[in-house]
C-alpha cells in the first residue's frame, strides 16, 4: 500500500502505528519505547511552559536515538470569558472542594498564565525535533515555514473534512483524523460551528479523498482488526490512545488505569465539565453533577486551571469521581503491560493475520 510506505518514509518509522499523545497519561519513557520498538511515540507538551517542555524533549532524547514526535496546542489564548461566570463557577466548586477539606483558591483573572505553540516553538527547533503535531487548532503560516525551513515535518488533527482541507491547504505533512470514537479532547477548532462528531469509519475515506497528503485514522483502534479496518479505508497510519492507558509507563493514577480496565463500551461520554473544552471520558459524578448544574463552563484553559487543584487531588487521594478519566469507546480493550509488550502484540497480530496489510 503506497500510502502507508508514503507516511513510514515521511516520519521516518518502519511501523506505521502511531501512539497518540496523551497530555498527563504519555512519559517520556512511553514515547521512547514506542520509537524504540519502530512506530512513532509523540510526547505531549500541549499548554506547558517553555521549561517543562525542555525538559521532557531531554528526557525522551535520553532514552531513543529513533525520531519521536512533540504534540502542541495550537489554539488561541485570547479567548473572552464573562468574568461573572468564572465568579459563579468559582463559588459552585469552593463548595465542592470543602466536601473534602480542600482550600479553593480565588484568583484574579489577570493572573492566569496560559502558554501555546507559540511560547515553545524555538526550543523544539533548538533541539531539533523531526516531527511536530498540533492540535485544537490550525497555526500560522509563519509557524509553519519555519518547521519546513528547518526540515520538521508537521501533522495536523482535524476532526471533520473542512478542518482536514484547510489543515492540506496551509501545507501539513500529513493529517490525523480524529473519529467521535476516540479518548480526550475532540482536536476540532472551528469554533463558530457545531462541534463535528463523526465516526471513524465515515470520516476516513471522505478526507482520504479530499486531501492531498497522508492520513493517520484515530479514535477506537485497538487490535489487528481495526488497524486492517482503516487501513482498508485508505488511512496511511493508525493512532492508538487509549490502548495504551493501563501500561506500565503511562501516568494515569491506579484508580484511573482500573476504571479503564473495568469499563465497557458504554462507559465513556463527551464533557466539557472539566477544561470547558469537550472531550470524551468515562462517566463519573463530577461531570455528571455539572450537568445538573446547569451553570455556564468558562471556555478552555480557565475551565481546566478552575478544576485543576481537585483533579490533582482525586489523583494522589484515588478519588475517581473527581478526575477527568479520560478514555474512548474502546477503552474497555486497553491491556496492562510494558509499552514495548503491547506495541508487539499489535504488530505480531498484524504479522499473523491470514492476509496481513503488512
Ligand atoms: C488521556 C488522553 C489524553 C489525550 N491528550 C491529547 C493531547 O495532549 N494531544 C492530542 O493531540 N490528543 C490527545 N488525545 C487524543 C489522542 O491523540 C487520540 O485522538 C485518541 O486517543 C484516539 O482515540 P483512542 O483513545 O480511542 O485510541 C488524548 C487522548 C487521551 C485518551
Amino acid at each position: 500500500m503506497q500510502f502507508m510506505e508514503d507516511l513510514k518514509h515521511l516520519l521516518d518509522i518502519s511501523y506505521p502505528i502511531i501512539q497518540a499523545p496523551m497530555l498527563g497519561v504519555t512519559t517520556p519513557a512511553m514515547v521512547a519505547a514506542v520509537a524504540n520498538a519502530g512506530g512513532l511515540g509523540c510526547l505531549p507538551l500541549g499548554g506547558l511552559s517553555p521549561e517543562k517542555s525542555l525538559a521532557l524533549v531531554k528526557e525522551t532524547k535520553a532514552k531513543t536515538s529513533k525520531p519521536f514526535a512533540v504534540n502542541l496546542f495550537a489554539h488561541s489564548l485570547t479567548s473572552e470569558v464573562s468574568e461573572e461566570d468564572i465568579k459563579i463557577m468559582e463559588n459552585y466548586l469552593e463548595a465542592l472542594h470543602k466536601k473534602y477539606n480542600l482550600p479553593f483558591e480565588h484568583k484574579p483573572i489577570s493572573s492566569y498564565r496560559f502558554y501555546n505553540h507559540h511560547d515553545q516553538i524555538d526550543i523544539l527547533l533548538d533541539e531539533q525535533v523531526p516531527i511536530v503535531s498540533f492540535t485544537f487548532g490550525l497555526p500560522e503560516a509563519q509557524i509553519l515555514s519555519q518547521l519546513r525551513e528547518r526540515g520538521v515535518k508537521a501533522i495536523g488533527t482535524a476532526t471533520s473534512i473542512k478542518e482536514a482541507a484547510l489543515l492540506d491547504k496551509a501545507g501539513m505533512d500529513a493529517i490525523v483524523v480524529q473519529g467521535i470514537e476516540a479518548g480526550g479532547h475532540r482536536g476540532s477548532f472551528i469554533d463558530k460551528e457545531p462541534l463535528p462528531q463523526v465516526g471513524l469509519i465515515s470520516l476516513v475515506p471522505q478526507v482520504v479523498d479530499t486531501v492531498s497528503v497522508p492520513v493517520i485514522a484515530a479514535g477506537g483502534i485497538f487490535d489487528h482488526r481495526t488497524i486492517k479496518a482503516v487501513f482498508t479505508l485508505g488511512a496511511a497510519g493508525a493512532q492508538l490512545g487509549s490502548y495504551f492507558l493501563a501500561a506500565e509507563e503511562s501516568a494515569a493514577s491506579e484508580v484511573y488505569k482500573e476504571r479503564v480496565l473495568s469499563s465497557t463500551d458504554t462507559s465513556t461520554e463527551l464533557t466539557q465539565a472539566f477544561t470547558g473544552k469537550w472531550a470524551r471520558g468515562i462517566g463519573n459524578s463530577f461531570m455528571e453533577e455539572m450537568k445538573n448544574s446547569g451553570l455556564v463552563i468558562p471556555y478552555y484553559t480557565y475551565q481546566n486551571s478552575l478544576t485543576a487543584a481537585l483533579r490533582d487531588f482525586g489523583k494522589s487521594g484515588g478519588i475517581a469521581d473527581i478526575i477527568s478519566l479520560w478514555a474512548g469507546q474502546s477503552a474497555s480493550q486497553s491491556k496492562s503491560g510494558s509499552t514495548e509488550a503491547l506495541f508487539n502484540k499489535l504488530i505480531q497480530q498484524i504479522k499473523s493475520d491470514t492476509n496481513p496489510i503488512f
